[in-house]
This record gives C-alpha cells, sequence and structure tokens, in this order.
C-alpha cells in the first residue's frame, strides 16, 4: 500500500533492536484518514468474506479494526490484556509473550462475543514474532470460530511472524512489509500498488 509505505519513510522511526517507532500516525498520534485507507484496503482484500466481526487486541490494533469494521457494518472486538472487573464471567484466553516488551500478557475475550457462527477477521498493526495473532487464532478456536484471515498494516518479514501464520494455512495479507532496517533505512519488500 504505497501511502502507508510513503507515510513510514517520511514519519518512521528505526530504533535499536529492530523497532520501527511510528507514533506520529499509528501508535500514539493517530491518523484518522490514513486509517480509513487503512480500512478500505482490507475491505478491498476480505471484503467478500462475509464477516461477522473484526477481532483485535488492544491498543493500537483498535484503530485500524475500527476502520474495517466500520466501513463492513461488524462488531469489532478487542482482547484485554488486564483482568477487568466489569469482565467476571466466562472468558477465552491465550498467552501472548512480547518480544519487544519481554512480558507475558493474558489475553481475555469474553466468551460471549464469540462464537461458532462467526466469520471472524483478524487485524493488528503489526506483525513481528506473531506472537499476537498467534494468541487470537487460539481464541477463535476456543470459540470455534472461523478465522477468514489475518490483515496486518506493517509487517516486519524479516521476523518469523508471517510464515508462522501462514504455515497454518490463514490467508494473511500484510499493507507494508518490511524487508529490513539495515543502516538505520526501511527497506520494504517490494513497492506496491
Ligand atoms: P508479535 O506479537 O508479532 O510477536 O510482536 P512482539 O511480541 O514482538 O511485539 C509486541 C508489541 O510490540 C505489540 O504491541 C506489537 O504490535 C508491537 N511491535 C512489534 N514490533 C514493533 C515495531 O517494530 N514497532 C512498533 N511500533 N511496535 C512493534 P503491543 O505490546 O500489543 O502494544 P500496543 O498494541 O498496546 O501498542
Ligand atoms: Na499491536
Ligand atoms: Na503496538
Amino acid at each position: 500500500m504505497k501511502i502507508l509505505e510513503e507515510r513510514i519513510k517520511q514519519d518512521g522511526v528505526v530504533l535499536p533492536g529492530n523497532v520501527l517507532k511510528v507514533n506520529q500516525f499509528l501508535n500514539h498520534q493517530i491518523d484518522p484518514d490514513l486509517m480509513l485507507d487503512i480500512g478500505k484496503e482490507f475491505v478491498n482484500l476480505f471484503g467478500k468474506e462475509k464477516i461477522t466481526k473484526i477481532l483485535t487486541i488492544e491498543s493500537s490494533g483498535i484503530a485500524p479494526a475500527m476502520m474495517t469494521g466500520l466501513l463492513l457494518h461488524v462488531p469489532v472486538l478487542f482482547g484485554r490484556k488486564k483482568k477487568s472487573s466489569t469482565m467476571p464471567g466466562d472468558v477465552y484466553c491465550a498467552h501472548v509473550y512480547s518480544y519487544t516488551k519481554k512480558i507475558e500478557n493474558t489475553v481475555t475475550i469474553e466468551s460471549k462475543f464469540l462464537n461458532k457462527n462467526d466469520r471472524v477477521l483478524i487485524i493488528d498493526d503489526f506483525l513481528a514474532n506473531g506472537e499476537a495473532v498467534s494468541g487470537m487464532l487460539e481464541i477463535c478456536q476456543q470459540a470455534h470460530a472461523q478465522v477468514v484471515g489475518v490483515g496486518i498494516a506493517i509487517e516486519k518479514s524479516f521476523q518469523g511472524g508471517a510464515k508462522r501464520i501462514k504455515d497454518q494455512g490463514v490467508h494473511l495479507e500484510s499493507l507494508a512489509k518490511i524487508a529490513s532496517f539495515d543502516n538505520g533505512q526501511v527497506q520494504f519488500v517490494e513497492e506496491s500498488k
């Protein structure tokens, strides 16, 4: 997705440890027009799948997920990382280890919001090692919900996540694919549309 790649080149900052800081438009300040364009692209890619629900994890997945849900007129469900006092009932949960933060989060979803009739599109801002997406796939399995695909805004293709997800036969689409951060410069896998 050309405009996302251009925005990453313009505003992204490469930090030590192969981390891309995109606080200008995604992870802190959010550009709603860009998020809407991202949502439109996910609708182009997955819109024919009779999606009933968008699934993401708080917090940074919510913005692109929300726009996709808005365009498809389906609910947006986000996994919570902290135990909620208003969520005492039946929950699905998955353990998601964050390599960047070196912590394990227990991601929970109230079971009444996901069931076997759901056709789920998983959305997230970043795909690195694939821990977060794997956790969401696990939660969908617990719910017997069908996953129609995974839509990622920024994939770090040099990490193992994309392969890990595709190897499970899941339809994965990433809008910007980063090949490397050599010399502090963002190199994309291919120049796209
Ligand atoms: P993984 O889920 O693909 O295995 O990723 P990893 O554990 O490495 O990443 C943990 C968190 O860091 C996730 O957000 C993920 O979206 C984010 N992340 C991974 N690589 C990058 C990067 O290069 N740049 C930025 N900005 N984020 C990255 P999170 O902890 O769930 O936090 P949030 O969604 O509340 O921001
Ligand atoms: Na995220
Ligand atoms: Na994040």
